[in-house]
């Protein structure tokens, strides 16, 4: 299997690992594939819905690793509406590609940053969530349950 030098940076030099303190934002979910899970913890200003900081924390796998490495920094200093908007393609991209045995792995990034936003505007019923985050929401939960059954 060849990983670009991008994963292999990433993989061996992981950006915004752990668990911030303060944040406002927390998304934990798995990967129904292999088990693994994910955990994205983000700091977002409450007045102006952008992501000042997130770190994450995965037991997966090599690309998992990676993947939610460059997703970090892909994401910090965006709106949450357009943090959401980031997909797992354009994070495959930004890493040169990943071997398509291991691109089910880099949608637990996207899915631990939607679970995020969802827990933030939970708690925040006074904000309207961006167009999206619910379909979004469905549309990985839907993935998952065809991944379970096949
Ligand atoms: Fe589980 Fe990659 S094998 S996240």
């Amino acid at each position: 299997m060849q990983y670009s030098a991008k994963v292999m940076d990433h993989f061996e030099n992981p950006r915004n690992v752990g668990v911030l303190e303060d944040a406002n934002a927390i998304g934990e979910v798995g990967n129904p594939r292999c088990g693994d899970i994910m955990k994205i913890t983000m700091r977002v200003n409450e007045d102006t819905d952008v992501v000042e900081d997130i770190n994450f924390q995965t037991f997966g796998c090599g690309a998992a690793i990676a993947v939610s490495s460059i997703l970090t920094e892909m994401v910090k200093g965006k709106s949450l509406e357009d943090a959401i908007a980031v997909g797992n393609d354009d994070v495959v991209a930004e890493l040169d590609g990943l071997p398509s045995v291991k691109v089910h792995c880099s949608v637990l990034g996207e899915e631990g940053v939607a679970a995020a936003a969802k827990y933030y505007y939970e708690r925040h019923p006074d904000k309207t969530p961006p167009e999206g985050l619910e379909e979004k929401i469905a549309r990985l939960a839907a993935l998952e349950e065809h991944e379970e059954s096949e």
